[in-house]
């Protein structure tokens, strides 16, 4: 029976692709939260817009596909851009996009090809500090508790329906780094956790829009 379910699980996973430009530290966490059996997704690509982005060779050492599609080949054409990395997705038959510090800006007609299937992980709770320098931002306002967002992505910047979010304290004498730390503590169990939530249709595009309810 146990050995059936996994079964079942493994032949459902969701096939995902992990857009990064840097570090990818949530891409490392997303990708060993999947080496779970009972995980209800896969990572089968990590796609990066830059070819020193430190997380490739995290994800090569996993025996993940890695792509990259240098955003300068293109200049000023975004959309051409959009097409090549859909082309990735498309070749890799991803059923769900997590960006993870992926430091591009997608077209809205790229952003509304993936509507629903496309999530990222912003380091703030929103609607507060959308956009950069979020934990230096957070300390100029003296806000108690800041935190990160799992969010799906709409053509408007950190602005989709929400996911998940967890939340950490801001204490006395923190510098921004001591809160990006903690922050970041946080995201790497929060990206998996979300994931998993849209990976088993648990949290839709509808449902995390206040349009249908959630199951
Ligand atoms: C994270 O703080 C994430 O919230 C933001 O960019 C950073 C990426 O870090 N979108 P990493 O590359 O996952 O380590």
């Amino acid at each position: 029976m146990a050995e059936k379910r996994a079964v079942e699980t493994r032949m459902s996973k969701k096939r995902v692709a992990i857009l990064i430009s840097g570090r990818g530290s949530n891409m490392a966490a997303l990708v060993e939260a999947a080496k779970a059996k009972d995980y209800p997704a896969e990572i089968v690509l990590v796609l990066s817009n830059r070819a020193d982005a430190a997380g490739l060779d995290h994800a090569r050492k996993a025996g993940i596909a890695t792509a990259i599609v240098d955003h300068r080949l293109f200049g000023e054409d975004r959309a051409a851009f959009d097409r090549a990395l859909d082309a990735q997705l498309q070749a890799h038959q991803i059923d769900i996009v997590c960006l993870a510090g992926f430091m591009r800006l997608l077209t809205p007609a790229f952003v509304e090809r993936w509507t629903g299937r496309m999530l990222n992980i912003h380091p703030a709770l929103l609607p507060h500090f959308k956009g950069l320098d979020t934990h230096r931002r957070a300390l100029e306002a003296g806000v108690k508790q800041h935190g990160a967002t799992v969010h799906f992505v709409v053509p408007e910047m950190d602005s989709g329906p929400i996911v998940a979010q967890g939340a950490v304290p801001v204490r006395e004498g923190d510098t921004e780094d001591s809160l990006a730390q903690r922050v970041l503590e946080v995201e790497h169990r929060l990206y998996p956790h979300a994931l998993r939530l849209v990976a088993e249709g648990r949290t839709t595009f509808a449902a995390a829009s206040g349009k249908e309810p959630s199951r």
